[in-house]
Order: structure tokens, then sequence, then C-alpha cells
């Protein structure tokens, strides 16, 4: 399962970055909002930091404005990846914007069947909202399993990113299931990353290096 990053934080991403595994980036209007910055700009800064692709929100929820707004955000760079909300006029949009060779995210994914139909429109991946379902009462990694199993099932090329992850648990559970990705926030992923037996074990081997050679610590 490759890991990307949801954050519009150029610090966030920059320092995930340099540690080697990260394959992508995802924002949405509510990240780059955070930012108070322009939308492109930040785009196209985090184009030039990963290289991946780079999942960028349309806001019209039109067919033409949102076909006018993921043009010109495809326009930024080639790894950029047009998100999509999975409605009837998003999936026109996504099917449109495939013909065109634009890749696109399926996003707010909250079925299965929803999953299969943005998949079939022309999607290159689809999102379903793992911590989202969980807060309304149902199991997001079901809904993950489900998605797996058809998409397993048909073949289909599309990839699936498990989004809206809370905790490292829906990173491992994701993992175990066979997403192909999962986007991941920025605390979540330091969360991942640390263990207090690494941190104790740090601890006991530099103080028993200290005990044995003292003062030699650089
Ligand atoms: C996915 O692409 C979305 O940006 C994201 O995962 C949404 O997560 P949230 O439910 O924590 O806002």
């Amino acid at each position: 399962m490759r890991i990307f990053i949801d954050s519009a934080n150029i610090e966030e991403i920059r320092d995930i970055n340099s540690m080697g595994f990260l394959a992508g980036v995802t924002t949405n209007p509510s990240l780059v909002a955070k930012e108070k910055r322009d939308y492109h700009e930040v785009l196209k800064e985090i184009c030039s930091i990963v290289d991946g692709p780079i999942s960028a929100e349309v806001i019209a929820q039109d067919y033409k404005g949102m076909l006018a707004e993921a043009e010109i955000l495809a326009a930024i760079h080639p790894n950029v990846v047009i998100k999509i909300a999975l409605t009837e006029e998003g999936l026109k949009v996504i099917k449109k914007l495939h013909e065109k060779g634009i890749k696109t995210n399926a996003t707010l994914v909250f079925s299965a069947n929803q999953a299969l139909l943005a998949a079939r429109a022309g999607a290159s991946f689809v999102s379903p909202f793992l911590g989202r379902v969980d807060d309304n009462g149902n199991d997001g990694l079901i809904l993950l399993e489900d998605i797996m199993t058809i998409f397993n099932q048909y073949m289909l090329d599309t990839e699936v990113i498990a989004a809206s992850i809370r905790h490292p648990m829906h990173v491992l559970q994701s993992a175990k299931i066979g997403s192909h990705i999962a986007t991941v926030p920025y605390n979540v992923i330091k969360q991942m990353i640390k263990h207090p037996l690494t941190d104790a074990g740090i601890d006991k081997f530099l103080n028993d290096w200290e005990q044995a050679f003292p003062g030699t610590q650089q």
C-alpha cells in the first residue's frame, strides 16, 4: 500500500517527503482554506516538492463549472489529479476528463456502489472516507473491504485511496484489506513512526555506551 499525505501545508509535506516513503498528496477545500494562501500557488509548490499524484478538488458543482476548473487545475502540472465529488454531474465530468486524458479522484465516496460507478465512468482513483463513515455509526473498514472485493473481482484499473484516516489502526487495517493507497494526515503519520519501545531502546543503548565510554557521544 502506498502512502499519501492528506494536507495542503507546505511544511508538513516537506517534512514527510524528506523521509522517503511519500508517494502522493491529497488536498481538499477545507485543507486549502486553512492555509489562507492562493490555491494555485499552493498546488504549484506541492507539485515541485512531491513526485506523485497530487489531488486538487474543484469547487463548482455544475458540469460546465467543474470542467472549466478541472482544465485550469490540470494545466498547473502533469501530476495534478482532479478531485470530483461523487454526484450525477460529477460522474459526467469524470467521464469527460477520462476521455481528455485527465486523471480524476472520485471523492466523498460512502458506498461501494458509488465506487463501482466512478470506476466504470473512468475515475483513476476513488476515495472512500473511512473516518466519516465511522463518525456516522457505521464501519468504514467494511466499506473499504466491499470496494476491494468488487475491484479485485472485476480487475478494475481504478486505484482505491483509503481516506478520512483518523488513527494508525485505520492505516494498518487498510493495508491488510489491500487498499492500493492510504492518504494520511500529518499527525497520524507521526503516530505511525513513533513507538515507546524504540525511544526506550535508544535511551538504553546510549546509557550503556556512556557507562562504558564516558564523554564519547556526539
Ligand atoms: C481525502 O482525500 C480527504 O481530503 C480527507 O481524507 C478527508 O478527511 P476528513 O474526514 O478527516 O476531513
